[in-house]
């Protein structure tokens, strides 16, 4: 079951902004486990570096590569260097992404340009350079990574209104672009995350209101997941693997909600 053996995995965004796991870093991580060569990109080398050393020293293999997924040509320079050193890419994750606050008055058109980028080009540029090879493999997986912010937004607190824009519209990417290649072979998924405790929302919160009160706002947190605490990077990452895996060859354009029943409720 989801043995990845003989794949080939590019996953972008694959470091992890602090210590520990982030969704992108736990994915290539398991990928690797379950046998799939991993070719892991980050915009951090520090990030993409300690990556590769947790996939070697379990005896995986992994490439790291340095890449600004939202500049296009640093993306087909990385896919390139993927096929060069691999001849193939057999699943895609499209991980990066990052949210900034602000509701449209509040935001400026500058944050407005570099959320969609980050968000939701960084998506299409992946999809861009890497279906042309999967299309002449005639096989490929895609799974894109959403979040729940894109569905449910705060009343009377933080409202991120450019991501949750550009996490709302990978359910329109993911669907169109696994129709334009339903016939080549290759699916297109994408995961809607919930409130995943990884790295980057500790160094966010840590940041922004201090060890005290970000201590207080975590266990706000885990309670208001209904079941009963909030996810982790390796929650992310076994739903990405599913998807990825030829375990879920009958699955296309749809999404797979991993929130621990957080969308489902509501106050009563
Ligand atoms: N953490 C959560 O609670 C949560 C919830 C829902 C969805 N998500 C989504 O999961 C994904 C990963 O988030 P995470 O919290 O695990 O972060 P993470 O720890 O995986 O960090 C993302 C990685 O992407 C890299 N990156 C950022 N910009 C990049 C760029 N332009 N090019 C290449 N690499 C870049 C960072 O350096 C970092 O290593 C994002 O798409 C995020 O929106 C996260």
């Amino acid at each position: 079951m989801l043995d990845l053996t003989g794949k080939i995995a590019l996953v972008c965004g694959a470091g992890a902004v602090g210590a520990g796991y982030g969704n992108g870093k736990a994915t290539a991580v398991l990928l690797a486990r379950q046998g799939a060569k991993v070719f892991g990109t980050d915009i951090n080398p520090a990030a993409i570096e300690d990556t590769r050393a947790i996939v070697e020293k379990e005896g995986g293999t992994f490439v790291a590569h340095v890449c600004n997924m939202t500049v296009a040509a640093e993306v087909k320079a990385m896919v390139d260097a993927c096929v060069k050193q691999f001849g193939r890419i057999d699943i895609l994750v499209n991980n990066c992404g990052g949210s900034a606050p602000g509701d449209p008055v509040a935001m400026s058109e500058e944050v407005w340009d570099t959320q969609l980028d980050l968000n939701l080009k960084t998506a299409f540029l992946g999809c861009k350079y890497v279906l042309p090879v999967m299309e002449q493999q005639g096989s490929g997986a895609i799974v894109n990574v959403s979040s729940v912010a894109g569905f449910a937004h705060r009343v009377g607190s933080r409202i991120d209104v450019a991501y949750s824009t550009s996490k709302s519209g990978l359910v329109g990417f993911t669907q169109s672009t696994a129709m334009a290649y339903i016939k080549k072979g290759i699916r297109c998924n994408l995961v809607i995350l919930g409130t995943m405790h990884t790295p980057l929302v500790e160094a966010r919160l840590m940041k922004q209101l201090g060890p005290k009160e970000a201590a207080e706002l975590v266990a706000k947190r885990h309670a208001a997941v209904p079941i009963g605490r909030m996810g982790d990077a390796w929650d992310s990452a076994n739903a990405i693997l599913f998807l990825a895996s030829d375990e879920a060859r009958y699955i296309t354009a749809t999404h797979l909600t991993v929130d621990g029943g957080l969308t489902a409720a509501r106050p009563g």
